[in-house]
């Protein structure tokens, strides 16, 4: 081939990768072992995020109902399937309880979990506390936090199971973030564009200044609230935008959010919990 053609090619190879979005799933939630788990929705989901071939595939807590190990299997068992390089866990106050902290670990590895990759930093915590439903970061883990989103990136997403900031349509609020408010100026402050968080299995998103909080639903049980269906987050990062969708497993998707990142201006489409237009 002639080599001018072929740097032609490349070119426009690499012109058509700068346009591909990064893609980010987001599931939450799984809670195997509950009697609310449903089997089929984790194979549709499972299925859909390997036709869709995420770049990442992020998991916020909740993996099993009690902590248990072979609760813990039977959710590895399905995360074993998807097809992705990059799955990225924190483990939720149910992976917590009975000492299940030790199952993740040996089954998964740490409890953090850190990726930087094409010019995004993701940077994970485990905010459980054994047997208890709140969820903590810490003052010892600030300066960690801030360590790791100190490299150059292009945008920065913090995830951790449970809400920094409130979730409409959930009832009495409870089980936020101890410290949710030092928290939030750790991230401001890390200039952290996007918060992913599960734990309410309600997905909403909220702006706080410069930061963006979007919480996933729970992705294959019928534990829900009010009108709001089993889903998981897909997540589009694009050159100047972000633009983040609920996928019902195989059904339809609403975007739940669009912003821009540097100049934080945001389109928010209608809460779930309403349900369709009558
Ligand atoms: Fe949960
Ligand atoms: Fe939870």
């Amino acid at each position: 081939m002639n080599p001018e053609m072929k740097l032609s090619e490349d070119r426009q190879k690499e012109s058509e990768d700068k346009k591909k979005p990064f893609i980010i799933a987001h599931i939450s939630d799984m809670h195997a072992g509950s009697q609310y788990f449903v089997p089929n929705l984790m194979d549709r989901a499972v299925i859909e995020l390997n036709e869709l071939k995420p770049n990442v595939v992020v998991s916020t807590g909740d993996l099993t109902n009690e902590g248990f190990k072979q609760e813990y299997l039977l959710a590895k068992s399905y995360l074993d399937k998807i097809q992705c390089e990059n799955l990225l866990l924190v483990p939720g106050n149910h992976d917590a309880r009975n000492v299940g902290y030790v199952h993740f670990e040996e089954l998964f590895g740490s409890r953090q979990a850190i990726c930087h990759r094409d010019g995004i930093s993701i940077v994970g915590v485990d905010s459980s506390e054994p047997d208890l439903d709140y969820g903590t970061i810490g003052r010892h883990r600030y300066k960690w936090i801030a360590e790791q989103f100190s490299a150059p990136a292009d945008l920065r997403i913090f995830l951790l199971h449970h809400h920094l900031l409130p979730i409409p349509g959930t009832g009495r609020e409870r089980n936020m973030v101890y410290d949710a408010g030092d928290t939030l100026e750790v991230l401001q402050d890390c200039g952290v564009n996007l918060v992913l968080s599960g734990h309410k299995h309600v997905p909403y998103a909220w702006r706080l200044e410069n930061i963006f909080a979007v919480n996933a639903g729970t992705v294959c049980t019928l534990r829900l609230r009010g009108k709001v269906r089993p889903c998981y987050n897909v997540i589009e990062i694009g050159d100047d935008e972000v633009t983040i969708w609920r996928k019902y497993p195989f059904h339809d998707a609403d975007q739940i959010i669009k912003f821009n990142p540097s100049t934080v201006a945001f389109e928010k489409s209608a809460h779930p919990y309403r349900g369709p237009a009558a």
